[in-house]
């Protein structure tokens, strides 16, 4: 079937981009040493499948229909991009690559890093829908830890590529990225397939802070239970944990968990102590994340604790998410 053949196809240019990072000369002088500088091992590399998009027009495209694919079927895997006047050329050039795997191992997509900074140059470019590749309903790195995240029931939701990376590389290897898209209800329902637990590990700055508050909101909606570490700002699981090394960071992670709420708290806090408008700001903004939550129970226990911790009775706060309750019906 044309599915079957797009995996087939994926898979083709996969080692095709492996085999220019590993034995190529331009793969191993720019990529290779790209990946190294970054601090990425053979293992690693390995696991990862990562690879390598020589700087040419047509490489892929060379090689793979001299291999007998079609350039028809390179297209509708996003691999070959054609425009009307008949120009065509590879998607992803003199970039290093970040396969995606389904839960099966199958590649299904691939992320691209540019090497140098330019200005008009995205940073990543991503393949495209296909018939294979829905990026809503998938995680990057859930193939490679989904044993883990059994194993230590939670995974963490980290932004990006490298992150993931890392992380495996820093002996943590429960996480997934929703890489490139902004986190959906689809990906949660996946996630859901193999925890309960999500701790959010979002980018130490205020594009990572917004995203971290939204995601809170559709991963409770989706009944998981949330967590949130938040990292020194500047910082993202990458960069921070290659800084402090593997003991260090599982530590860090392991100090600075915390749930939603305190996590809210946290962020109004400075105001809100001695703000009351601020306060009851705060306090509409974690009634309304608690009023997400599918299940009551779970709603009443975060209640109590919104209750203790911003020394608020009962009463009030299940006044007000009750008011939302109905709002919402
Ligand atoms: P970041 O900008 O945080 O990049 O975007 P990063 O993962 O830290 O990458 P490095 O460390 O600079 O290599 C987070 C994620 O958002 C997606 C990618 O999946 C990236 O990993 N993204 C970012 C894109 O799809 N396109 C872009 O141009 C930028
Ligand atoms: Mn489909
Ligand atoms: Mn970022
Ligand atoms: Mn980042
Ligand atoms: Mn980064």
């Amino acid at each position: 079937s044309e599915r079957d053949s797009l995996y087939i196809i994926m898979n083709f240019a996969k080692d095709h981009y492996r085999d220019l990072l590993m034995k190529s000369d331009e793969g191993k002088s720019i990529g290779l040493s790209y990946f190294r500088e970054r601090g990425f091992n053979d293992r690693t590399i390995e696991k990862f499948e990562l690879g390598y998009a020589l700087n040419e027009w047509d490489n892929l495209t060379r090689t793979a229909t001299g291999k007998g694919y079609s350039e028809d079927m390179l297209e509708k895997a996003g691999l070959l991009i054609k425009k009307d006047e008949g120009r065509k050329y590879d998607r992803f050039r003199g970039r290093v690559i970040f396969p995606v795997q389904n839960l099966s191992g199958k590649v299904i997509a691939f992320g691209a890093r540019i090497l140098t900074k330019e200005k008009d140059q995205p940073k990543y470019i991503n393949s495209p829908e296909t018939e294979i590749y829905h990026k809503s309903n998938v995680l990057y790195g859930l193939y490679q830890a989904k044993n883990a995240i059994r194993k230590e029931e939670f995974c963490f939701l980290v932004e990006g590529y490298t992150d993931v990376i890392s992380m495996h590389q820093a002996d943590v290897e429960n996480v997934v990225a929703s890489s490139g898209t902004a986190l959906t209800e689809d990906q949660i329902k996946l996630m859901r397939r193999f925890t309960e637990n999500v701790t959010v590990l979002y980018d130490g700055d205020a594009a990572g802070i917004k995203a971290a508050l939204r995601g809170i909101d559709l991963v409770l909606k989706g009944g998981l239970n949330v967590r949130i570490v938040l990292l020194p700002d500047g910082e993202d699981p990458d960069s921070f944990s290659k800084k402090s090394g593997s003991t260090e960071f599982k530590k860090y992670l392991h100090d600075h968990t915390q749930d939603f709420i305190s996590f809210k708290i946290g962020l109004y806090s400075k105001e809100a102590s001695h703000d009351p408008i601020k306060k009851a700001e705060a306090i509409r903004e974690i009634v309304a994340s608690i009023s997400v939550i599918p299940d009551p129970i779970k709603r009443s226990v975060y209640i109590q604790e919104t209750s203790m911790l911003l020394k608020i009775s009962e009463a009030v706060l299940f006044t007000e998410l009750n008011k939302i309750l109905i709002q919402d019906r």
